[in-house]
């Protein structure tokens, strides 16, 4: 069976979906991979890195997708017809269904067995198939990274003859895989870091890196996590309190890093005007969850702008960012989704997995996901500049 591995067309995206490791052992298990022409030229793999392990290169997108039985893809068919594809065929990308809806019907009119890499349970059997982990892990360090870049001053304490530099403040908001590795990273570089969450796992673990957490506590904490691990959306009165907790804290802090969440919901407010006013000039906000309609009130997506003197970051992409890492892992997840339903070289989904039945999204025609059934096309959006 052959599996096409397309060239990414949305702007700013340098990821693959495939490389060579991966490729290598999808030919192994008797799959006939084509990677189209360039697909991995902006994560620094040419199409002999391909070829070499086996793979062939199709010329364009028609060619690789003539035939294919199963397409790899980082953001799915973007501004292609998906009726191009075959009937039938299994489609594995981050899908973006909560904000690309239009997308999802147009797979399932094509009759695409789409799944939605993102939807993927996080039950330890499916760890290495976990695209937001892997994705997140790589975007929460390059968001300190990108955040020190903007920063005028220094992020360890220096003690010099000609004075002693301040070590900088930084806050982190969202204590996930993209906060903690966020955490992590201002840490190595010498910031003293703060954390926030919801959920009450979230201290212990802020604490372990070496951070403050500061969080309110009261009874809805401790029913604020989902059986999936996630966040819930909060009542008015808690998100009160939050405010006020964070509006303390932030006042003092050089740098925001906030990656809050809500699994198909908009991304929860937690940075207002007010509180960037607060803030010192030349202090920065990164909003890793501007995509998401973002955390913070100003911020605008794929754009740095400044207001009250406060520098806000609202780069799309982030792990676009760090093409070539994100792409050996990315290829990795999908490679360990697809290879246990392949027997010599024929791919037959077992829909009965529940990894299978919690991610595909679209089948026979339909949507098929129970969350889009009920949810209302495009129910969120990227804060626009
Ligand atoms: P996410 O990307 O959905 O959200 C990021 C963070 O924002 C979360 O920690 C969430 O609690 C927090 N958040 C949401 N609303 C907030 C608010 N109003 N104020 C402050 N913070 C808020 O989360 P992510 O990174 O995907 O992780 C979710 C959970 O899944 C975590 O418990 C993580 O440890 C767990 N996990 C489990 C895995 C597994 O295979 N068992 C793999 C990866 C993560």
């Amino acid at each position: 069976m052959k599996v096409a591995v397309i060239r990414e067309t949305r702007d700013g995206e340098d990821r693959v979906a495939a490389s060579p490791d991966s490729v290598k052992k999808l030919v192994g298990a008797g799959l006939d991979v084509c990677v189209q022409a360039g697909a991995g030229l902006g994560a620094a793999i040419p199409d002999s890195d391909f070829e070499a392990v086996g793979a062939t290169v199709a010329a364009d997108l028609s060619a690789s997708l003539d035939g294919a039985d199963v397409i790899f893809s980082v953001q799915g068919l973007e501004g292609v017809d998906a009726s191009k594809a075959k009937n039938g065929a299994v489609l594995l990308a981050g899908l973006n269904p909560y904000v690309e809806r239009d997308r999802v019907d147009a797979y399932a009119s094509a009759g695409l067995t789409a799944i939605a890499m993102e939807f993927v349970p996080r039950i330890t059997r499916a760890q290495s198939m976990d695209i937001l982990s892997s994705q997140s892990n790589l975007a929460g360090y390059r968001a300190v990274i990108d955040a020190a870049a903007e920063f005028g001053r220094a992020f360890p304490m220096m003690m010099t003859a000609a004075g002693t530099v301040a070590p900088a403040k930084v806050m982190v908001m969202g204590a996930g895989v993209a906060g903690l590795q966020a955490i992590a990273t201002a840490k190595r570089l010498g910031a003293i870091v703060s954390a926030t969450d919801v959920r009450p796992a979230a201290k212990e673990q802020v604490e372990s890196l070496g951070g403050k957490c500061v969080m309110v506590d009261d009874e809805e904490t401790a029913a604020a996590e989902t059986s999936g691990g996630y966040a819930k959306e909060m009542s008015d009165a808690y998100k009160q309190k939050q405010a006020e907790l964070i509006a303390k804290t932030l006042a003092k802090q050089d740098i925001a890093i906030t990656t809050a969440l809500i699994p198909g919901r908009p991304a929860p407010k937690l940075i207002t005007e007010d509180m960037v006013k607060s803030m010192a000039p030349g202090s920065v906000i990164l909003d890793l969850a501007v995509e998401m309609g973002g955390n913070c009130e100003l911020s605008k997506a794929g754009e740095i702008v400044e207001v009250h003197g406060v520098k806000i970051i609202g780069h799309r992409n982030m792990p676009s960012r760090l093409a070539t890492d994100a792409s050996q892992l990315y290829a990795k997840n999908l490679m360990n989704y697809l290879l246990p339903h392949v027997t010599e070289g024929t791919v037959a989904l077992d829909f009965e997995d529940e990894v299978v039945a919690q991610s595909c999204i679209t089948k026979g025609g339909h949507v098929v996901h129970p969350n889009l059934i009920k949810a209302k096309p495009n129910l969120i959006k990227a804060k626009e500049g």
